[in-house]
């Protein structure tokens, strides 16, 4: 029986990592210590919530002193570290609080981790600190470079990676310095339920239901390496369970797309929904271009992201071969069930876009001025 601390738990992956592992492992009790930004949600965590080894905190991973109690009061043995600002396009316009929550929160959990782990002497021996990272850390890939490996230099281009990469290294250090047991896993893009409606697929899955542009950020030919987030959450319990402290494990599923056909695909499928589901017509009166099966026709061409990373592409040898690690979902059948969960979804994805989401939103697409060929 573990105590799992999990910041960050009411986004969108550490909801699914939670949902996860609440099923996989019944006898564990999961804290989740999260700040609620635009980005959590509680009601990520409704399918958990009567579950009576479950605790909420709202709170800040910057409060060390919080999570020092946390981790006393719940025994925690292992904690699990999501918590972050995640966007790329936010980190460009404010990268003040990527810095704030992906380097200093990230130290503050150190921090603690030491102090009641090692200092203290809680858990001494048996303790797991995990920290969730991305490929982005990387930087940027031609179209015939070898995949990111372990081993590849660190080169990140966005405020967002920058600060993630510094969590690694923070990370890193206080295993090597201090000797604080850690592991590290940087995973490609993730996809699936509870998907925040700002990042690209559930942004297209929404706009079509609101018949609106689909803006495709220059050529569209940027490339990402795309993994269902459920197969990410199993990914994570594979280092936790059998991953050598102090050690990185990539995290993909060989998935590479380009933008603009990961977009028409999501057209497609929900064109076909509408053709075979007459009553999403009626839930979606809105939806003109998917009811009459040409949502490709709101593909609209804007500028393009500043710095934009052309491909990501991970090489998952060593979580396959070490971890025994690999997907379960395709991405024909990841995409299909994301598709649907936004459809039958709408309440929860309507009271997330609210007013200040809007309003964001509003902003980031003022600027729709083609820079290149439409
Ligand atoms: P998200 O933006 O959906 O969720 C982040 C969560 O962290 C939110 O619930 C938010 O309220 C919480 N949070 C933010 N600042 C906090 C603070 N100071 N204290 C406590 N909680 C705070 O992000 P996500 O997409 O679920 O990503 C989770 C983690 O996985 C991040 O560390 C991200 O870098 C990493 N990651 C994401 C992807 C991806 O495709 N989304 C891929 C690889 C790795
Ligand atoms: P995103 O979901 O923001 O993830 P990341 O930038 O972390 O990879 O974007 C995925 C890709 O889609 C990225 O190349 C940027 C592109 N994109 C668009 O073309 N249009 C959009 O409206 C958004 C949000 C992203």
């Amino acid at each position: 029986m573990s105590n799992l601390l999990v910041t960050g738990g009411a986004g969108f992956i550490g909801a699914n990592f939670v949902h996860y592992w609440m099923k996989a492992y019944p006898e564990d009790n999961v804290i989740v210590l999260d700040a609620l930004t635009y980005a959590g949600n509680k009601a990520n965590l409704n399918p958990v919530a009567e579950n009576p080894n479950f605790v909420f905190c709202h709170g800040d991973i910057c409060d060390t002193v919080l999570v020092e109690t946390l981790l006393r009061e719940h025994q925690v043995d292992t904690l699990v570290h999501f918590a972050a600002e995640s966007h790329v396009d936010r980190s460009i316009t404010g990268p003040d609080a990527f810095i704030e929550t992906n380097i200093i929160g990230t130290h503050s959990l150190l921090k603690a981790a030491k102090k009641v782990w090692l200092d203290e002497s809680l858990h001494k021996e048996n303790h797991r600190f995990h920290h969730v990272s991305t490929d982005e850390v990387y930087g940027t890939l031609e179209p015939n470079d070898p995949a990111f490996s372990e081993t590849t230099p660190y080169a990140p281009n966005s405020p967002y990676s920058a600060s993630k990469a510094a969590s690694d290294h923070l990370v890193r250090a206080y295993h090597h310095t201090y000797g604080l047991n850690v592991t590290t896993s940087n995973c490609s893009n993730n996809y699936g339920p509870y998907h925040f409606p700002e990042k690209l697929i559930p942004l297209v899955i929404t706009n079509i239901l609101h018949d609106k542009p689909l803006p495709i950020y220059g050529d569209g030919q940027q490339i990402r390496d795309w993994l269902y987030v459920e197969d990410h959450a199993r990914g994570i319990e594979s280092v936790i369970k059998k991953g050598r402290l102090g050690e990185c494990y990539n995290i993909g599923g060989i998935n590479e797309w380009a933008n603009i056909d990961i977009v028409q695909e999501i057209c497609a499928m929900v064109d076909e929904e509408f053709s075979r589901d007459q009553k999403l017509a009626e839930t979606y009166p809105e939806a003109k271009s998917a009811i009459a099966a040409q949502s490709d026709s709101l593909i609209t061409f804007v500028k393009d992201r500043a710095g934009h990373d052309r491909r990501y592409a991970i090489d998952p040898v060593k979580s396959n071969t070490e971890l025994g690690y690999s997907p379960k979902e395709t991405f024909a059948t990841g995409l299909r069930k994301t598709v649907a969960w936004y459809l039958n979804n709408q309440d929860w994805w309507r009271a997330v876009m609210d007013g200040s989401y809007q309003s964001w939103v509003e902003e980031q697409y003022q600027i729709p001025e083609t820079d290149v060929g439409v």
